[in-house]
């Protein structure tokens, strides 16, 4: 799968939240980088959990920022990582009981969802932020 290569578009001009952007584009990469990328796999493994977790720590800090910012849709915002969640919660369990492969479905659906929300979703509160 193509690697998502973190330009200046990806930005949203806050350091926290770039830099947890930043690093969970990272992981994604490792992750669809990985040769043969197999559930058995100790990498693999560890780079979904991390990255699963990474990600509960990275949608606490964006809430509580637009929470104190006063972010007018942030209740939207929350639905579209309550929806992230739930999907990764059932691919990855769909993964762990039946498959040996990580199916390309779980791969495709982290590798779009991230780079659709952050420069979609995300962009919507970036000069909300600014002003
Ligand atoms: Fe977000």
């Amino acid at each position: 799968m193509e690697k998502i290569n973190w330009t200046d578009k990806f930005n949203i001009g806050h350091p926290e939240i770039d830099r947890q952007h930043r690093q969970l584009i990272e992981m994604l990469n490792r992750l669809t980088g990985t040769p043969d990328v197999t559930t058995s796999s100790e990498t693999v493994s560890d780079i979904l959990h991390n990255m699963t977790q990474y990600a509960q720590i990275h949608f606490r800090t964006e809430e509580n920022l637009l929470k104190t910012v006063e972010y007018p849709d942030l209740k939207a915002h929350k639905k579209e990582h309550l929806a992230y969640r739930k999907k990764i919660v059932d691919l990855c369990k769909h993964t762990m009981l039946g498959f040996h492969d990580v199916p390309e479905e779980l791969l495709r659906y982290l590798h779009d969802w991230w780079s659709d929300h952050i420069l979609v979703e995300d962009m919507k509160y970036r000069d909300f932020l600014q002003s």
